[in-house]
């Protein structure tokens, strides 16, 4: 009897480090694709918004992740968009190019 619980006692901490091993990074990344998620929608919203403004609306498609970053920063100056807002337009475009 005391040869099982000392098995339990020793056998429960390590399922609940190795649960918490495999659950925490899980966790950390469903938050992340949320967040992702979240400025993916404020951009497009942000995008809409703006983007068509002084001239025709550019096609995701046109440029890579680092031509949007490059292109969005330059058009931050000009259209007068908040850095957080253009960090937003960033991630919706490179997610859809
Ligand atoms: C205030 C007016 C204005 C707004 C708003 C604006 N643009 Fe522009 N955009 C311009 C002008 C003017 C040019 C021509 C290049 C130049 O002289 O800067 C341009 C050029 C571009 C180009 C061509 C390549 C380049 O970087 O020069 C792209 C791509 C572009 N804009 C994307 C966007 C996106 C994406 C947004 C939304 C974040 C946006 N623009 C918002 C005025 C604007």
């Amino acid at each position: 009897m005391q040869k099982i619980m000392k098995r339990i006692l020793t056998t429960v901490p390590a399922v609940l480090v190795a649960g918490m091993l495999v659950l925490a990074p899980s966790a950390m990344a469903q938050e992340r694709d949320a967040t992702d998620r979240a400025a993916f929608a404020r951009g497009a919203k942000a995008w809409s918004e703006n983007c068509g403004r002084c001239h025709n609306f550019r096609a995701a498609k046109e440029l890579n992740d680092e031509e949007w970053h490059v292109s969005v920063t330059h058009m931050r100056v000009r259209a007068n968009i908040p850095g957080d807002v253009a960090k937003d337009i960033i991630a919706f475009l490179q997610a859809t190019n």
